[in-house]
């Protein structure tokens, strides 16, 4: 026979990952998973009472998704955002993933990702027949990757005979949680308008940001190029209900758009499915219970992984600083020798396996975003620390409302974080 397949597209990491955590809980170890971004509070109680209401609502809904919804996610949008949007301007998905994959596969041109960044979108790329040139990016500015570091991969991606048409920003990032500061979107969207890139704005955690610098979505900048991605996964730990947005550039462009992802979407999902897309009606209301709900759910969010920085920063662990979502990036580099040296350790997922065999801690390495194996940089995700049983989220959010100071209220409710940075601090000693 001959050979029918393609070549391999990446595995999801995390498969592997699970397996080992398990393993290490049958043996009695108290496993801390640090590997995977889930939010995991309990479904606000409106939005629940209105899934269960829709729960018989089986008919295929409209590809693009139904009117009223769209009509409440562009007004959320420019209500929240201040995005010149309409109705005609948005499609619904199943997860804003379909929307990314949409969009990548409907566009011209390959594409520059900034690295470290969110797995998918290079295998979006690839799946898509694009190339990829990445954009490194380093500490010193938050992960995010600068004008001269966009204009140098431009020009990388063209002496290697690319035709660059897309670049991927997500604000806040994923492994990072950095905010893109809005004086750098401004240049990077100067940038993209001169050299005609369609950017792809993946802003699913826009609505967990807590951090110093303001979120400002790329389309205020540059309306006409930008495709905004967004959805309930984060900010209403709603992943598993798989609804995502996105809101298209204004003009013709934008009208094109819509027609062909629909045109994805009604060859490949259809559309999203029905009781989440009556329930999101209501998720997208601007009703003020649940809008307080997805900031204290932020607040706590913000809680965590801003204790698990500062903890790595005291301990002089290099660290991407958070500004929204629940992840923290720190490179191990300082201490390359004595990883070596000592643990044999020399590349990112060998301090991830290390780390996972010797502290029970679970992450992945960097290089599953994009990163140098030599960077020893790792991504901590602190979402399952927290909230995994509703009891606990409820608690939790309960015990939110008296206003503890951070430290304190993670004393009460999250032992799980300052055990983890225990940990940490006896790895960092140990060096
Ligand atoms: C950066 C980023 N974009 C998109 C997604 C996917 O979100 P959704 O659940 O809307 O498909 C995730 C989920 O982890 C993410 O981290």
């Amino acid at each position: 026979m001959r050979k029918i397949l393609k070549p391999p597209i990446k595995m999801s990491a995390t498969m592997a990952l699970n397996t080992r955590v398990t393993e290490l809980r049958e043996e009695g170890h108290q496993v801390y998973h640090m590997g995977f971004g889930e939010a995991k509070f309990p479904v606000h109680p409106k939005v629940l009472a209105d899934f269960k209401e829709h729960a018989a609502a089986r008919s295929y809904l409209p590809v693009a998704g139904l009117t009223q919804l769209r009509r409440n996610v562009a007004q959320y949008y420019h209500r929240r955002f201040n995005l010149d949007t309409d109705v005609r301007r948005v499609i619904v998905g199943s997860g804003s993933k379909t929307m990314l994959y949409a969009a990548m596969h409907t566009l011209e041109g390959d594409v520059l990702l900034p690295s470290p960044t969110w797995v998918s979108y290079d295998t979006q790329a690839q799946l898509s027949g694009k190339a990829v040139t990445w954009l490194p990016t380093s500490l010193e500015n938050n992960y995010c990757p600068t004008p001269d570091d966009l204009e140098a991969g431009l020009k990388a991606a063209r002496a290697a005979g690319q035709s660059p048409g897309i670049l991927v920003i997500t604000s806040p990032g994923n492994p990072t949680s950095s905010v893109y500061p809005p004086e750098l979107l401004k240049a990077l969207t100067d940038i993209a308008r001169r050299e005609e890139l369609v950017i792809i704005s993946d802003e699913i955690y826009a609505l967990t940001t807590y951090g110093d610098v303001p979120f400002v979505s790329t389309a205020h900048y540059y309306p006409e190029g930008t495709i905004v991605t967004g959805g309930l996964s984060k900010h209403l730990s709603l992943g598993g209900w798989r609804l995502g947005v996105a809101l298209l550039p204004t003009g013709d462009f934008g009208e094109y758009l819509y027609q062909y992802m629909a045109a994805v979407a009604g060859a490949v999902w259809t559309t999203a499915a029905a009781p989440v897309q009556y329930a999101a009606v209501v998720a997208y209301s601007d009703d003020p219970d649940i809008d307080a709900y997805a900031a204290t759910c932020t607040a706590i969010h913000g809680y965590v992984t801003t204790y698990l920085y500062d903890t790595l920063h005291a301990l002089g662990v290099p660290s991407s600083k958070p500004g929204g979502g629940f992840y923290v990036y720190p490179s191990f580099a300082p201490w390359r020798e004595s990883l070596a040296q000592k643990h044999n350790v020399r590349t990112s997922q060998e301090l991830a396996n290390f780390l996972l065999d010797e502290f029970h801690i679970a992450t992945l390495p960097g290089t599953d975003f994009g990163a140098k194996p030599e960077d020893l940089t790792l991504r901590l995700s602190t979402s399952y620390l927290y909230a995994m049983t509703d009891a606990e989220g409820e608690a939790m959010v309960a015990a939110y409302g008296q206003n503890l100071p951070r430290d304190e209220f993670l004393q009460q409710t999250c032992p799980a974080i300052l055990d983890v940075c225990g940990r940490f601090k006896e790895l960092v000693t140990s060096f």
